[in-house]
């Protein structure tokens, strides 16, 4: 069973490439906390995967609920494997899915980073078109030795260092507590097509006079509105006006 969040794709993607290659049913955890569907049968031996975007070196909060919430029928003899998607760095990422998880008595046997597209148009500008086709291609090599390592149920990257974990201590916190909305805005480009409220995986956005309006309590960040907008019309303050946008190719 593999479990994924993915906002722009990346992550998706990889859940696909590793059900394709070693099996296993693809759950979408967004749309499983829509439905309040926690609990799973599990087979004896078989793989549980997590696969999502590291956000400022951690985790989804979404990614953290669904987990909390999360019951297995069996934990016996169980692999349990992560795979993250980040721009370049995961941080302790790794540190806290496993501490999240020990408290459910679940042990994660291999977790691995996977460095693709970063999509994080809020800090800065993304890479342009040729350059996101370049690192998608550049990044095939490690996700298949990331399949084939998790095939054989290897081992994983190594534990993060003490400079990532304060790394993620520092910076983690900034996610927790501040995902604002108040910069998010349509402009005069918006066609009133709707997709951002359909995609939106925590329903944080509501139409309101054929604009889409924020919901701050339920908006992770996920930057998939303003990246799959299809006329580009969602901004975030004035700086991603002149910003690329991304989405990976198997939501195109
Ligand atoms: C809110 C947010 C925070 C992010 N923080 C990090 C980070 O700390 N390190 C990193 O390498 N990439 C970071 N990224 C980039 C994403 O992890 C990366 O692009 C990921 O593959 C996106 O996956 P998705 O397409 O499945 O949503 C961040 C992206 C977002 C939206
Ligand atoms: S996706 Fe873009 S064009 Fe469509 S409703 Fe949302 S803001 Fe408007
Ligand atoms: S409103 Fe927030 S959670 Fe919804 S798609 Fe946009 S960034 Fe993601």
């Amino acid at each position: 069973m593999i479990f994924y969040f993915s906002g722009t794709g990346n992550s998706f993607y990889v859940a696909k490439r590793i059900k394709k290659q070693i099996g296993g049913e693809v759950i979408d955890m967004a749309e499983a906390m829509g439905e309040g569907e926690y609990r799973y049968e599990i087979e004896e031996g078989e793989h549980i995967g997590f696969v999502f975007p590291v956000y400022y070196y951690g985790l989804p909060t979404i990614v953290r609920e669904f987990i909390e919430k999360l019951e297995l029928s069996s934990y016996d003899a169980v692999h349990i494997y992560a795979v993250v998607t980040c721009g370049a760095n995961y941080g302790a990422a790794d540190r806290m899915l496993k501490g999240l998880l020990a408290e459910k008595d679940m042990h994660l046997s291999a977790f691995y980073g996977f460095p693709t597209v970063d999509n994080f148009i809020f800090g800065y500008d993304l890479q342009n078109k040729e350059e996101q086709e370049q690192t998608l291609k550049n990044a095939e090599g490690r996700l298949m030795t990331i399949i084939k390592s998790l095939s054989l149920k290897g081992k994983s990257d190594k534990p993060s260092t003490l400079l990532e974990r304060v790394l993620t201590k520092a910076v983690y916190p900034i996610y927790e507590k501040g995902r604002n909305t108040r910069n998010f805005y349509a402009d005069n480009r918006c066609i009133s097509c709707n997709l951002c409220e359909e995609i939106c995986p925590s329903k944080a956005i509501e139409m309101v006079d054929g604009k889409p309006k924020w919901i701050k309590d339920q908006c992770i960040h996920c930057v998939a509105c303003i990246n799959r907008c299809p006329v580009e019309a969602i901004q975030y303050g004035q700086s991603t006006k002149k910003r690329n946008r991304y989405v990976h190719p198997i939501l195109k």
